[in-house]
């Protein structure tokens, strides 16, 4: 296993181009599963969760290239509807191949994900969205089987104890376009990445009204034909590069980014003082010294996204004040806290709180990385931490972060990787 090591305290300079987002990426390679036809994806990042989830379409029988950011996927040989337990369970957005299996060919057997270390995760949404659309579904040795003589449409109202659910949104719209008849999904996810796989299938011959709002309106269609499809760009990488700039005092132009996709932590860092300038689908980020601590509770989308709240623990704990983040998708997503404060950040967990007091600055130190966005964070806490960080398990990092440590380098980061 490899570890990351970095020397902190460069000022990272520069321009940087954000990659296609990861999480609208692989709904939409699984869409895919809902024609016969050639599809082709541009923008595709290099990821490992890209690669596992060509992985699964191969194994239900589709053929699928990859080759400089543009993937490529026609029939292969016969369809399959099982998606197996050891390629399910080592990326947890597998299970959004049970809408479109079950939209095509009527059946679909696919492994329950189970739980991950950001908390317990359950899939009581998707199923309750697909039983609304007619299938019969029941749970044998860790698979969720789901049959049906004909999806017809129905209203399903899709809101969680946590909210709208990302992946439950995506699984039901894609049951749902080949039903007979209009769904009404409510409560549905409004997430940039969920539209984007609406604008994905609307360009394959879907009927799909409202995206990007919490009510779907879903007319089905017979038949979904091939489409070409480019991938918008991932929020996530643009705001953590964002951050990258803002923890060590850098001037980066980051671009390909989607403005208005980071509404909330634009927001968030202005409040923080930071200097942030929109140039022509790039975002120019100068670091200052001077920032103060805020407030951040993580919402689903237009809030605050839990997929940045890792990320914005590191920046808080090296600014003055004391900054609560509260999580409000996943109350456990903490693993990352121990971890900063093995670096010498005063950070007090609270259940669902995370009380940040902010100091003048971390000192490197080794670290574990325990899952996607907590890799991120600690990055970004060594490359502004005094001295030398060695993060282990990086390879979390490589699941979401398409060449980031050649994209840290370019930019002057000291940041190289060694054998554990
Ligand atoms: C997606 C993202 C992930 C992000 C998350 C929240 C992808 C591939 N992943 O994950 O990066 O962190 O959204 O923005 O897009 N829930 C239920 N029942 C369900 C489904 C979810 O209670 O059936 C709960 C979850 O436990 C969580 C909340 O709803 O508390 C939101 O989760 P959800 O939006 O479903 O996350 P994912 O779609 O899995």
């Amino acid at each position: 296993m490899d570890k990351l090591v970095i020397e902190g305290g460069v000022k990272l300079k520069g321009e940087v181009t954000v990659s296609g987002a990861k999480n609208a990426v692989l709904p939409i390679l699984a869409a895919t599963l809902l024609t016969d036809e050639p599809c082709v994806i541009k923008g595709v990042p290099n990821l490992r969760d890209t690669n596992s989830m060509l992985k699964i379409l191969r194994a239900l029988g589709k053929c699928a290239e990859f080759d400089k950011g543009k993937v490529s996927i026609c029939a292969g040989k016969a369809a399959s509807y099982i998606a197996e337990y050891k390629l399910v369970s080592t990326m947890r957005a597998s299970f959004c191949v049970l809408g479109p299996l079950l939209g095509k060919l009527k059946k679909a057997k696919v492994s329950l994900p189970g739980g991950c270390v950001i908390g317990v995760r359950p899939v009581d949404l998707h199923l309750k969205g697909i039983k609304a659309l007619g299938a019969d579904i029941s749970i044998d040795s860790g698979y969720v089987i789901a049959k049906t003589t004909k999806l017809k449409g129905a209203y399903v109202y899709l809101g969680g104890v946590y909210g709208s659910s990302v992946l439950a949104t995506d699984n039901v719209m894609m049951a749902a376009v080949l039903a007979k008849g209009k769904t009404i999904i409510e409560s549905a996810a409004c997430e940039p990445e969920v539209s984007d796989l609406a604008e994905f299938l609307i360009k394959m011959g879907a009927k799909i009204k409202g995206h990007g709002t919490p009510v779907i309106e879903i007319e089905g269609v017979k038949h979904l034909h091939g489409a070409t499809h480019s991938i918008i760009p991932d929020r996530i990488e643009a705001g953590t590069l964002i951050l990258a700039s803002l923890v060590t005092g850098g001037d980066l132009l980051i671009k390909n980014v989607q403005y208005q996709h980071l509404g909330s932590l634009i927001d968030k860092l202005n409040e923080a003082g930071a200097n942030l300038q929109r140039v022509d689908g790039a975002l120019h980020v100068k670091g200052n010294r001077r920032l103060k601590s805020v407030n951040i509770t993580t919402l689903p989308y237009p809030g605050f996204p839990t997929d940045m709240q890792a990320q914005m623990m590191s920046l808080m704990s090296i600014t003055p004040g004391i900054s609560v983040i509260t999580e409000k998708i996943y109350p456990d997503r903490f693993m990352h806290v121990s971890e900063l404060n093995r670096m010498g950040a005063h950070i007090q967990r609270e259940g669902p709180h995370a009380i940040v007091e902010g100091i003048k600055s971390l000192s490197g130190a080794p670290v574990m990385a325990s899952d996607l966005r907590a890799s991120a964070c600690l990055v970004l806490a060594g490359l502004a931490a005094r001295g030398k960080t060695s993060i282990s398990r990086i390879y979390h990092l490589e699941r979401g972060y398409e060449n980031i440590e050649q994209k840290l380098v370019n930019l002057g980061a000291k940041v190289w990787r060694e054998k554990e």
